[in-house]
């Protein structure tokens, strides 16, 4: 009898009383307390009634507002960001912002707009963006305007414009951004650049305009910060058109589904009759590139020449010394040298990313670049038994270097000893072999970050990350460790100085107590996507304020050891784990009520068990694992019995002793 009944209370005991809170749901969401509401595609015909008027910003597109009146947004005067588009707004009525004085930003983008009435805009005195992309408007007069002092840009994608011409009255002395992109746009005229003169260091955007005439003259001695004409068939029109003017970026690029004429070295001439400092001719194909296509290009200090099917560029490329970066990505070069580097000696940054074909790195092919700072290979198919000396001969100023997503790299030791003030390195998702016990990073002083995301490591090897004294973030991601356990001899034992370390999607079962000693600096520690339980977090009993993501564990209980090490961190995640809502983490479950401020999107941390309970919130739970009025009346049955049966063994043994005296 007497266990039977202990198994009840036990029963009893265990079955917790548990009540779920499900918080009202609300139509908007809010982004930030009392300021960020998103009500996007909510189908709502008004302003709902739950935005505080506290509201600054308010993301309403894709729902339903045909008309504006001075009552759609009267409550929230806080506005300063009001994204309506897409809500079918036909008309815009008198007053609708008069008293949104703080308003700066209004997205009207998608909405067939007939009418705006001469005073909608008054009231915002510093309304700076205004966006009437595809909105069917093919004139400015449409726009009020006489209340736009401030207006920094203005967005007119998309619409029936036939000219850039502003109205006389429009108010452009601070105009930054003019966008016409994809209007019908063909022809410029001097008038319509005299109009837009007032706005100094203006980024004009045609792209998709197609311009096929420019008057000549229109554009003498105007300036402009960038001029997008991208996708013009003749580029001959734009460069006769620009003369004499004055332009920092200018954006020639084209699309690969667009017909045009292949870019010649006499069109190219135009560019001497004008001053400029970037240019861009992405996707284009060039009919003869020699060293006279570059003749009026000397004056560049940057050229984009992505995707310009380029096999090589030619040598003998004379006067190119002001060009401070090429971007060559996603061309058809074999060989490194075949960019002839030679030519551009005062380059701080080259990209050839992306490359079509493999590219082999040759030696010493950048050796004239010694100011080459920022270096990018990345996803060109490289592969190099012994890298990087040979290859990055004499590339001493060398800072930022991208060898990722590339072919299996062979690493001796010292690999970087060319570039020693390389800062950062990152070598993801590229195979790297390690085929010495001395680390290939050897005496980078100055390497702050490194990116061995990927990359098939030997991180048994405990000397790989040696001799790097400054390293502040190393990304581990995706490398694997024997046997899932990071062991108390481990690589990173020569890294005191890191603040950042990422071991997600590392197969961790779990981590050596010591593991993580020496690393006093470290401020942010992810270990998500591995198969951590709670016990693990004992390695980190050293750290304090840190912030330490656990998302996607196998974290069930958490045991009561290591709540103290969790309290002294500052933000924990621990979403996706397969948490136990029932009594036996109750001391976690507890603590965890008391500490929600240092949990990270408590949206996502969800129970898994009791089967009851799976999926809801954690924060939801109500969990009491007090005695149960049934569970004390079981107690006091089972101790009334208890006392019986132990007051008759007492007298039944006192009886037997006595039998025997
Ligand atoms: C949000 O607004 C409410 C009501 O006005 C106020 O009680 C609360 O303190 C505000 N919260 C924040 C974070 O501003
Ligand atoms: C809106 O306009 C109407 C008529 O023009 C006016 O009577 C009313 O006071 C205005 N409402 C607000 C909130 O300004
Ligand atoms: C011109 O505009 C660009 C960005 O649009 C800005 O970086 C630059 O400082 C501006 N120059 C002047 C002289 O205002
Ligand atoms: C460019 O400037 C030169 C010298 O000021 C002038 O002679 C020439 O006509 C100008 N060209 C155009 C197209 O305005
Ligand atoms: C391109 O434009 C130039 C200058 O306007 C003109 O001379 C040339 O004929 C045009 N080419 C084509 C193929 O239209
Ligand atoms: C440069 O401008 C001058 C004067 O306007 C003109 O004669 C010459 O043909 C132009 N050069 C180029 C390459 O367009
Ligand atoms: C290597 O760089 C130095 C300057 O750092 C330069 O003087 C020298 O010419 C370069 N060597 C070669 C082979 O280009
Ligand atoms: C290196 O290149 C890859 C791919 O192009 C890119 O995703 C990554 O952000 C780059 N690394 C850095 C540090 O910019
Ligand atoms: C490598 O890590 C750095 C620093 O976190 C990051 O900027 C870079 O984008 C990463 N590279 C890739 C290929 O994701
Ligand atoms: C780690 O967890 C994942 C998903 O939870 C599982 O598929 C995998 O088998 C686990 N790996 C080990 C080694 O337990």
């Amino acid at each position: 009898m007497a266990p039977a009944v202990s198994c009840l209370l036990l029963a009893v005991l265990f079955a917790a009383a548990c009540r779920v809170i499900i918080s009202s749901d609300q139509m908007c969401t809010e982004k930030e307390v009392n300021k960020t509401y998103n009500c996007e595609y909510l189908g709502l015909r008004e302003i709902p009634d739950t935005l505080p008027s506290t509201t600054e910003n308010l993301e309403f597109s894709f729902n339903f507002l045909p008309t504006i009146q001075n009552t759609t947004f009267s409550r929230l005067i806080n506005l300063i960001f009001l994204d309506v588009a897409r809500c079918q707004i036909n008309w815009l009525h008198e007053d609708t912002f008069q008293s949104h004085h703080q308003l700066n930003t209004i997205i009207l983008t998608g909405n067939p707009l007939i009418f705006m009435a001469e005073t909608s805009l008054n009231g915002p005195k510093f309304l700076k963006h205004l966006f009437f992309i595809q909105t069917g408007i093919s004139n400015l007069e449409f726009i009020p305007v006489h209340n736009l002092e401030n207006l920094e840009s203005l967005y007119l994608g998309s619409n029936h414009f036939t000219s850039i011409e502003l109205p006389t009255s429009f108010p452009s002395q601070n105009l930054k951004v003019l966008d016409f992109q994809n209007n019908a746009i063909h022809y410029l005229t001097k008038n319509n650049l005299d109009s837009l003169k007032k706005a100094t260091n203006l980024s004009l955007n045609l792209i998709g305009n197609d311009i096929k005439g420019i008057e000549p003259g229109a554009f003498h001695l105007k300036s402009f910060q960038t001029l997008n004409f991208g996708g013009t068939f003749n580029l001959s029109v734009i460069f006769k058109g620009l003369q004499n003017s004055t332009i920092q970026s200018l954006w020639l690029g084209t699309f690969e589904d667009l017909e045009d004429q292949d870019i010649t070295s006499a069109m190219l001439q135009g560019l001497c009759n004008m001053s400029v400092e970037s240019i861009n001719l992405q996707n284009h194909y060039f009919s003869d590139i020699s060293p006279a296509s570059f003749e009026c290009l000397t004056q560049l200090q940057e050229l984009d020449l992505t995707a310009t099917h380029l096999q090589d560029l030619p040598s003998g490329i004379e006067g190119m010394n002001s060009l401070k970066k090429l971007v060559l990505n996603v061309n058809k070069f074999h060989q490194l040298c075949q960019i002839n580097a030679a030519n551009f000696p005062s380059l701080t940054h080259l990209y050839i990313k992306g490359n079509k074909n493999k590219l082999d790195l040759g030696a010493g092919c950048l050796e004239r670049l010694e100011n080459l700072q920022n270096l990018d290979l990345s996803h060109s198919y490289i592969e190099d038994s012994d890298c990087c000396n040979l290859q990055f001969r004499n590339l001493s100023h060398l800072r930022y270097l991208n060898l990722s997503y590339n072919k299996p790299l062979g690493l001796q030791s010292q690999a970087f000893r060319e570039s020693p003030r390389l800062e950062l390195l990152d070598l993801a998702v590229t195979h790297l072999r390690v085929s010495v016990p001395q680390s290939p990073f050897q005496n980078l002083h100055f390497l702050q970050i490194l990116n061995l995301s990927y990359c098939l490591l030997d991180t048994s090897n405990p000397h790989l990350l040696a001799g790097l004294p400054d390293l502040r973030l190393l990304n581990l991601q995706g490398n694997h460790f024997k046997d899932g356990n990071i062991p108390k001899t481990n690589l990173l034992q020569t890294v005191g100085s890191l603040e950042i370390l990422i071991l997600a999607y590392c197969n961790l079962l779990s981590i050596d107590q010591q593991a993580f000693q020496g690393l006093e600096k470290l401020l942010h520690v992810d270990l998500s996507y591995n198969n951590l339980t709670g016990n693990s977090i004992s390695a980190l009993h050293h750290f304090k304020g840190t912030y330490l993501n656990l998302a996607a564990n196998s974290i069930s209980i958490m045991p009561l050891h290591v709540l103290p090490t969790l309290s002294q961190q500052s933000i924990i995640n621990l979403n996706y784990n397969p948490l136990d809502c029932t009594c036996s983490n109750i001391h976690f479950l507890k603590w965890f009520k008391e500490n929600l401020q240092k949990f990270e999107d408590l949206e996502e941390m969800v129970c898994a068990t009791p089967p009851t309970l799976k999926g809801v919130k954690l924060c939801d739970v109500k969990l009491s694992c007090r005695i149960t009025a049934v569970g004390i009346f079981f107690i006091v049955v089972f101790l009334f019995l208890f006392s019986i049966l132990f007051i008759l063994s007492v007298k039944f043994f006192l009886r037997w002793k006595y039998q025997h005296i």
